[in-house]
C-alpha cells in the first residue's frame, strides 16, 4: 500500500509549496498525497491544481479524526494565531488516535532557550509532538521570503521592516516546501532530525537595493521602530496576542538580541540536493507579479 501523507495549512504559503513539490511523488503513485482544506473554496482550488482536498478544520475537533484516518505522515502548519496551540494539541490528539506515526512540523529558527512567546510556542508544540512518541522532523525558517515579496508587491516602491540596520536571514517558501516534501516521502531519514532553514543573510537596505536592481526600479528601505509593530499589526487585524509577541521578537531582533537572527544554514541544499533560492534569484523569478513601472 503507499503511504498517506496528509499537508495541512495546504492552501497557504509553506503547505501550498509542499503539496506542489510532492505533486510528482503522488502523479508517479509513490504517495498518497492529501490536502486539507477547511472550506468548500480552498479545497475547489486544490482539486483544480490537480490535488486531493480533504476537509479538516483545526477548530472543529469532530472533524479531525476522519481527516487523519490511514494517514501516515503530517505536516503540521498553522496560521498566525496564539490558537496554533491548541490547534496543534487537536491536531496531534487525533492523530495519535489514528496511529499516524511521522509529523513534520512547521516552526520558527531561535535558540532553545528563546524567551519570546511566538518561538517559545512553536518549541512547546515540538516537544509535545516528540513527547507524544511521534517520529519528527522539525523545520525552523527565518523570515519568509515570501511574506517579504508579498508587502513589496503591493507598493514596489518601498521596502517596509522594522529591524533597523540589523540584518535578518531568509528562506523561500519553496525551498521549506521542498525541504519539507523530502522527510514527509522519506522519513525514516528525515526522523529525529531539526532543519534550521535560512539560506542568505542581509540588511533589508540590501535586499531592497537587490530588488532596485532586479526591478529596475529605485526600491527604498523605509524601516520603522519595532515600537511600531504592534499598532501596526493590530490595526491591520492581527489579534493583539498574537502581534504582541511577534512585536517583542522584532524588537530583541532590533535591540541586537535575538541569537541566530541572521545565521544562515545549508540544509536546504544537504536534504534537497539542490542550492537554495537568494533574493536576487527569487525577485527575478517573480518580476511577472509586479504592476506595470507607471501604472
Ligand atoms: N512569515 C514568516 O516570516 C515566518 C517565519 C517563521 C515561521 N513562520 C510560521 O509560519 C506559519 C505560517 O505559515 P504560512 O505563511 O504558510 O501560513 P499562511 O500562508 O497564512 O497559511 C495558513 C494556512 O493555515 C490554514 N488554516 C488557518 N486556520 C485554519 C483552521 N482553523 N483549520 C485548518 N486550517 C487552517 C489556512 O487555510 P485557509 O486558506 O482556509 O485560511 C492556510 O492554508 C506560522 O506558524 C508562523 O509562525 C512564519
Amino acid at each position: 500500500m503507499t503511504r498517506r501523507v496528509l499537508v495541512t495549512g495546504a492552501t497557504g504559503t509553506v503547505g501550498g509549496a509542499a503539496l506542489r513539490q510532492l505533486k510528482g511523488d503522488a502523479d508517479g503513485g509513490k504517495l498518497t498525497v492529501l490536502g486539507a482544506s477547511r472550506s468548500e473554496k480552498g479545497a475547489a482550488k486544490l482539486q483544480d491544481g490537480g490535488f486531493e482536498p480533504v476537509h479538516m478544520d483545526f477548530d472543529k475537533p469532530e472533524r479531525l479524526r476522519p481527516a487523519l484516518r490511514g494517514v501516515d505522515s503530517v505536516f503540521l502548519v498553522t496560521g498566525y494565531t496564539v490558537d496554533m496551540l491548541v490547534q496543534s494539541k487537536r491536531l496531534l490528539d487525533a492523530a495519535k488516535a489514528e496511529g499516524v506515526k511521522h509529523i513534520v512540523h512547521l516552526g520558527a529558527l531561535a535558540a532553545d532557550d528563546t524567551p519570546h512567546a511566538h518561538f517559545a510556542w512553536h518549541q512547546m508544540v515540538e516537544r509535545t509532538i516528540e513527547a507524544m512518541g511521534f517520529d519528527w522532523t522539525h523545520l525552523r525558517p527565518n523570515f519568509f521570503m515570501d511574506t517579504i515579496w508579498e508587502g513589496f508587491r503591493r507598493r514596489p516602491d518601498r521596502l517596509v521592516h522594522f529591524i533597523g540596520d540589523r540584518a535578518g536571514s531568509f528562506v523561500s517558501a519553496d525551498d521549506m516546501g521542498a525541504v519539507a516534501a523530502a522527510a514527509l516521502s522519506d522519513p525514516d531519514t528525515h526522523k529525529g532530525k531539526t532543519y534550521p532553514l535560512a539560506v542568505e543573510a542581509m540588511p533589508f537596505a540590501e535586499v531592497a537595493k537587490i530588488f532596485s536592481e532586479v526591478t529596475g526600479r529605485s526600491v527604498e528601505y523605509r524601516p520603522r521602530p519595532a515600537s511600531s509593530l504592534f499598532e501596526t499589526m493590530t490595526r491591520q487585524g492581527a489579534e493583539p496576542v498574537y502581534a504582541k509577541s511577534l512585536a517583542e521578537g522584532i524588537a530583541a531582533i532590533e535591540d541586537g538580541q535575538l541569537p541566530l537572527a541572521d545565521a544562515v544554514y545549508d540544509t536546504v541544499e544537504t536534504v534537497t540536493g539542490r542550492k537554495g533560492i537568494g533574493w536576487k534569484e527569487y525577485a527575478e523569478a517573480r518580476l511577472d507579479q509586479l504592476p506595470a513601472a507607471n501604472a
